[in-house]
């Protein structure tokens, strides 16, 4: 499979059409950003970090019963996936606070939540990613309640599958955020699952082995990525 034109170039990965025009060319760049873009670097090894962790991860959520857009590798730092047609809607789980619920609720870090919460955020970096809910998304029509309801049930059986997946190789899954769309009338997980998207601790002594280590200027970014791959069992 074949890059025929460059669709999108995001914060962190580009999108490319083939000559299928039901699958598309991720390729994930070793830019990162955090805080809407406003901080910015080139991370080495990155791109294939990100991308060989998200195949696995796809791999393993497909295998639990979870569509998602993933097919193949195609290359380091590209992947073929489905082309859906996202939904610009954010969905948040959290079974551990931190970030930005303790900012907006001033509620402290490390609290287990249990149950854990679901959240809704508009994919807006313009606007900051506004929390949103159920209302907003329907009046607005940027998803059915068929398809709300959808993107909860799936967003947390797959809490149910990494949450174990973590903790299997010594980590907390604190929050991810997953993002979905619709592919011959079906709603699938797309989007990408790694370090980027989520909060990892170790489950000992709660270092963190996420991009906070990047937002809070900690260092060791893809090391931690690296760390957190090696620890579920992938080898590079
Ligand atoms: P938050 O604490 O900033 O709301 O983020 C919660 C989790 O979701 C955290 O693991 C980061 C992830 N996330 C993104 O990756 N991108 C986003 O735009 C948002 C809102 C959250
Ligand atoms: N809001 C997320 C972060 O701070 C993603 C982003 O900035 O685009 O990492």
């Amino acid at each position: 499979m074949k890059r025929v034109s460059e669709l999108f170039v995001g914060k962190a990965k580009s999108v490319y059409s083939t000559e299928d025009p039901d699958k598309l060319i991720l390729e994930f760049r070793n830019d990162t950003s955090a805080f809407d873009g406003r901080k910015t670097d080139s991370l080495d090894r990155k791109g294939l970090v990100n991308n060989k962790f998200n195949a696995y991860i796809m791999q393993k959520l497909e295998a639990a019963g979870i569509p998602t857009h993933f097919e193949h590798l195609l290359s380091d730092n590209e992947s073929v996936v489905k082309n859906l047609d996202m939904i610009p809607v954010e969905c948040v789980v959290r079974n551990i606070s931190a970030g930005s619920i303790c900012r907006r609720l001033g509620v402290e870090e490390a609290q287990d939540l249990n149950p854990p919460t679901f959240e809704f955020f508009l994919k807006n970096d313009e606007l900051h990613d506004p929390m949103i809910n159920e209302y907003h998304i329907r009046s607005f029509g940027w998803a059915t309640d068929q398809e709300i309801a959808k993107m909860k049930e799936l967003t947390f059986k797959v809490n149910d599958v990494l949450k174990q997946l973590f903790l299997d190789g010594g980590m907390l899954l604190v929050d991810y955020k997953l993002e979905f769309g619709r592919y011959h009338g079906q709603i699938i997980l797309g989007d990408e699952f790694s370090p980027d998207g989520c909060r990892l601790w170790d489950k000992d002594t709660r270092e963190k082995l996420d991009k906070d280590r990047f937002r809070q200027g900690l260092g060791g970014v893809v090391e931690a990525y690296e760390e957190v791959a090696r620890r579920v069992g992938l080898k590079f």
